[in-house]
């Protein structure tokens, strides 16, 4: 199996359009938004997740283009974790495809119907399928999915569905047998998790923040562990402590205010020194 990261940031992307802080005024490497692309043969691609820059993100990635008829492009289906507009709003931008199957959590279908009719929208281009992501079906690739949190989009405050809101995917190549997990929203290390990635080669975790204080400008005596864990995740002071041997650890969705973005910081030198990484847009993983 192929792993490629599209992007790597949270909504709004590194620098931040409109944020002038240090960081996003400093030389650090730019992301764009979180978004995955997996193929079990290298022909057929999904995507998980599909975000605001996902036409320059498709441009940047030659398996990805378009060919090698004038009008066929690889891209077979599109999986959903959540309904976050940076997680979604690329479904807008692929409605020439002319139709693929997405796979979400019903909760999620139900605002992309609703509260953010993304849906009827891009019906009116083609064919597409709206599907559980409790039962997604690829050539090759045995998919499963673990409901790691109720954290709804503010767009979606009405929605009276209770959830899940946020899956987490395992994804295993039947051939290879190498395992890809990917949860780039974590509200908390969720019962379940430590199964889920037992066997994995690789594990993308919700990178968002570095520490719990870390958007209130307050200290973490002030705001004890609530300010992020509201925002519905998971800091990585949090997640660094629970990971153990075996499979490659990744931090992805990296908001701007996270000073891991910083290559020489201290926080970005304890991610790598915890046993994870932080691979930059582009990166690719063979399983
Ligand atoms: C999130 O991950 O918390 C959301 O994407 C926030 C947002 O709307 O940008
Ligand atoms: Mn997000
Ligand atoms: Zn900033």
């Amino acid at each position: 199996m192929r792993v490629i990261l599209l992007g790597t940031a949270a909504g709004g992307g590194f620098p931040q359009w409109n944020c002038a802080c240090a960081l996003c005024v400093s030389d650090a490497p730019p992301r764009t938004q979180d978004c995955v692309a997996v193929s079990a043969d290298g022909e057929g691609w999904y995507l998980l997740n599909v975000s605001p820059d996902i036409r320059a993100q498709i441009l940047a990635t030659p398996p990805l283009r378009a060919g090698p008829g004038p009008r066929e492009i690889p891209l077979r289906g599109v999986l959903l974790t959540d309904a976050e507009l940076d997680h979604s709003l690329g479904l807008l931008l692929l409605r020439e495809a002319g139709g693929l199957p997405v796979w979400a959590p019903d909760a999620v279908l139900g605002a992309l119907s609703e509260q953010f009719p993304a849906r009827s929208i891009i019906d009116g281009y083609g064919g597409w399928q709206w599907l559980p992501s409790s039962d997604v079906s690829i050539d090759g690739l045995r998919v499963s999915m673990l409901p790691v949190s109720d954290k709804r989009p503010k767009y979606a405050r009405s929605s009276t569905e209770d959830g899940p809101w946020v899956v987490a995917y395992r994804i295993e190549d039947v051939q290879t047998g190498g395992v890809f997990v990917y949860a780039p929203c974590l509200k908390s290390w969720p019962d379940g998790f430590d199964d889920f990635t037992r066997d994995a080669g690789l594990v993308l975790l919700d990178g968002t923040f570095y520490a719990p204080d870390e958007m209130s400008g307050a200290t973490a005596a002030e705001v004890g562990d609530g300010a992020q864990l509201a925002m519905g995740h998971l800091p990585i002071t949090g997640s660094l402590a629970k990971l153990r041997p075996g499979p490659r650890w990744a931090y992805t969705h990296l908001n701007n205010t996270n000073p891991v973005i910083d290559p020489a910081s201290p926080e970005h030198a304890a991610v790598l020194a915890g046993g994870a990484s932080l691979p930059l847009d582009g990166k690719e993983f063979k399983l």
